[in-house]
């Protein structure tokens, strides 16, 4: 079987409500990781292409956070309604969607104008 092309790691991580760093799927149950599977699905994308649950990628206030392989785009605050347009503009295209794209000042770096200082 040929390699994956790329990997989009979608944040699954809960904490429970109230956590100062927040998290990415409050709810729970995977609603934009199963998105993005059900549209790769759609496109035959299926073993092109994975879309993976993952653990806290610790860019926790900006969630919820996505990271796609091998480009290493991130993306935070993506809802389900943008999954669309990440399959079709950034997978399928080459094309970044930039207005999700995490800024490369809040990007892994402890001084993000969004994390909670303590
Ligand atoms: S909970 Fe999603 S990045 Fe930490
Ligand atoms: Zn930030």
């Amino acid at each position: 079987m040929a390699k994956f092309e790329r990997h989009i790691f979608v944040c699954g991580n809960v904490r429970p409500a109230g956590h100062p760093r927040g998290c990415c799927d409050p709810g729970g149950q995977a609603e934009l990781q199963k998105r993005f599977k059900q549209k790769l699905a759609e496109l035959g994308l299926k073993g092109k292409v994975r879309a993976n649950q993952s653990g806290c990628l610790d860019q926790c206030e900006h969630g919820p956070n996505v990271v796609i392989y091998p480009e290493a785009v991130w993306y935070g605050g993506v809802t389900l309604a943008d999954v669309d347009e990440i399959v079709t503009s950034h997978v399928i295209a080459g094309q970044p969607v930039e207005r999700l794209m995490l800024k490369d000042a809040c990007l892994n770096t402890p001084t993000c104008e969004h994390r909670h200082k303590s």
